[in-house]
């Protein structure tokens, strides 16, 4: 029985592995990863983005830019770790084309140091030495690449679901484009995302 469930979820995922991870080539049932988790956008009836579920331990974690508070003037406008996660599927599009397919989701968790402001720039030790350490997750947003969707931000949407600790909000409407596409389309380094600094990772490793 467990292998048989094992060979079904199998399925979906070559299924679904091709290209494109739009609603329009993949139906409903077969959008979930052998997790269960939906490997799609999903969009309510009011157009919102569903926050996306189980991104922590079925998506692929791409980096984490790092702004700390003291680094900043004291008053970073992010000064959280900036966790990164991108869906399997399309981090192996990535690495085998250079391209982010459509459906394509980027989600940042913001993620804070513990122990804020044991030293005068928030670090602190560890026996592994003085620095900056994981503390309580802190926000989320996420990136749509949906190119008909968002054809008047460079083909993708920004959500904010909160800038604080859990629970997140259920659904985000679309941002502004003053608010979050136009830095990334005067700023990313290529199709709207920062991705030079998640290139150590999405390079494979050699042999
Ligand atoms: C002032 C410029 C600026 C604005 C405004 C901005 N971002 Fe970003 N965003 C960045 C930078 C720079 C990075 C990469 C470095 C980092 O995270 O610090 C980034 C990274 C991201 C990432 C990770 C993927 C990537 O593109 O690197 C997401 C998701 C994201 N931003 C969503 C949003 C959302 C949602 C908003 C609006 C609520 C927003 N951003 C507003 C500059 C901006």
């Amino acid at each position: 029985m467990k292998y048989a469930l094992m060979a079904a979820a199998a399925m979906a995922v070559i299924v679904t592995g091709g290209a494109a991870l739009s609603t329009k080539t993949v139906q409903a049932e077969e959008a979930k990863n052998n997790y269960g988790v939906s490997i799609i956008p999903e969009w309510n009836e009011k157009g919102e983005l569903i926050r996306p579920k189980g991104f922590r331990h079925t998506w692929v974690f791409i980096g984490s830019p790092f702004t700390p508070n003291a680094l900043n003037g004291g008053a970073a406008g992010f000064p959280e770790y900036h966790n990164v996660y991108v869906q399997p599927d399309a981090f192996h599009a990535y690495r085998a084309t250079g391209k982010w397919p459509e459906g394509t989701m980027m989600l940042k968790e913001l993620q804070l140091t513990d122990h804020p402001g044991e030293e005068e720039d928030g670090s602190r030790y560890e026996v592994s030495g003085r620095g900056y350490f994981p503390g309580a997750v802190n926000g989320m947003d996420v990136a749509v690449k949906d190119t008909k969707r968002f054809a008047d931000s460079n083909g993708w949407g920004y959500f904010n679901f909160g800038h604080h600790a859990p629970p997140y909000k259920a659904s985000a409407p679309a941002a502004p484009k003053e608010a979050c596409a136009q830095c990334h389309i005067d700023n990313a380094d290529e199709d709207m995302v920062y991705v030079d600094l998640y290139k150590p990772i999405l390079t494979p490793l050699p042999n």
